[in-house]
């Protein structure tokens, strides 16, 4: 199995997107090193699209822009192995990818072996311009077998936008991870419409092929390929939000800013030991969502995680300050069961607790999540 857990690491597209080279990922190669990430468990360094010429070459195989990736790709999978990386690529189900450059449709194996002679770790798989009557778990399965006859692990992470139920499907297809909705883009709206999309699907996704929720925006704000312009960019504390929640899902969490000058601010966040143990937590438990809907303005979420602990998580999705009261019968526990949760705010370290019957989650600023590590304790 090649996704024990969540795959992490950086994308190219929500910044770059077509403004790629091969400078650009060497630097940010070494900037996953400099920075920590790497050592706080980001892997991938994946180019997504754009990375190609407009043409085949003569001999049918995809040929690497030569004024964006001079040297090719295979001395640039070479210096990303030895920082301890992975290399990333892209390629479409499609006769062509999203941006117009050749997909692997009917060239599925020869795409894999060429990937596979480069020294190729991951391929994101898209779903633009795919014939009509051809089915995304045909396509799917074929690159799937196509990346297994290489011999070379290649982790196949589908991205087909959450169309066609893909989570009931997609694990028979082998893929490693699939994508479950359309494009992120860079400001709270939506993050919270994908965050909420996922709620009645989350629990489909388990050890092996996790559910993709994007590319992460956090410390954009605003710059680059999806940052939204003007009006779009969040704030800290929606770019804390929306790392958590990816967490909470555990989601892959593919980087998607400039890491090269990305602040102290954005590089803790994203190194937050607390929340990547719960994006990385074995036991891959959904939440349950037992408090609100895809339509509430707050949500709570309970979570079972490995070890016998658990984690509570309360989202404010309104514009307004709100709280609430978090009833432990609405997750089962009835306050003569003789236990209570000893909970630990994991922004603030605070502990608080026992609780056997309610704890009040107060003051919650718009847009702000709180997530609380809990045990059980014996009152
Ligand atoms: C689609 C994908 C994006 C990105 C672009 C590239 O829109 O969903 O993540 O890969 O294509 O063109």
């Amino acid at each position: 199995m090649l996704a024990k857990k969540p795959p992490l690491g950086w994308n190219s597209w929500n910044t770059f997107g077509n403004n790629i080279s091969e400078e650009l990922i060497r630097q940010t190669a070494d900037a996953m090193v400099s920075t920590g990430l790497r050592d706080a468990g980001y892997e991938y360094v994946v180019i997504d699209d754009c990375w190609s010429l407009r043409r085949r070459g003569p001999d049918g195989r995809i040929v690497p822009d030569p004024v964006k990736f001079p040297s090719g790709i295979k001395p640039l999978a070479d210096y990303i192995h030895s920082l301890g990386l992975k290399l990333g690529m892209y390629s479409d189900a499609g006769t062509k990818t999203c941006a117009g450059y050749p997909g692997s449709f009917e060239h599925e194996f020869l795409d894999a072996e060429t990937f596979a002679s480069w020294g190729v770790d991951y391929l994101k798989y898209d779903f633009c311009n795919k014939p009509r009557l051809q089915d995304g778990p045909i396509l799917y399965n074929r690159m799937s077998m196509a990346l297994k006859s290489t011999g070379r692990d290649i982790l196949l992470s589908a991205c087909n936008w959450g169309s066609d139920h893909v989570e009931t499907w997609i694990r028979s297809s082998g893929a490693d991870m699939y994508r479950s909705t359309g494009d992120i883009w860079d400001n709270f709206d939506s993050v919270r419409r994908i965050a909420r999309s996922q709620m009645d699907k989350i629990a489909y996704s388990a050890p092996g092929c996790y559910n993709d929720m994007d590319m992460l925006v956090c410390g954009m704000y605003s710059r680059g390929n999806v940052g939204g312009g003007e009006n779009g960019g969040c704030s800290d504390i929606e770019y804390r939000t929306h790392f958590a929640l990816w967490c909470l899902y555990q989601s892959p969490l593919m980087i998607g800013c400039d890491i090269r000058n990305a602040s102290e601010t954005t590089l803790s966040l994203l190194k937050n030991p607390e929340l990547l143990a719960i994006d990385q937590d074995e036991d891959a438990r959904p939440p349950m969502f037992f408090y609100g809907n895809a339509d509430s303005p707050i949500v709570g979420m309970f979570k079972h995680l490995s070890g016998g602990e658990y984690a509570f998580a309360f989202v404010n999705y309104s514009d307004h300050e709100a709280g609430m009261s978090c009833e432990l019968f609405d997750i089962g526990l009835s306050s003569c069961a003789g236990w209570g949760f000893e909970l630990r705010n994991i922004f603030t370290g605070e502990v608080s607790g026992p609780y056997n019957d309610y704890f009040n989650v107060h003051r919650m600023q718009p847009h702000d999540i709180r997530v609380y590590r809990a045990r059980l304790v014996k009152m």
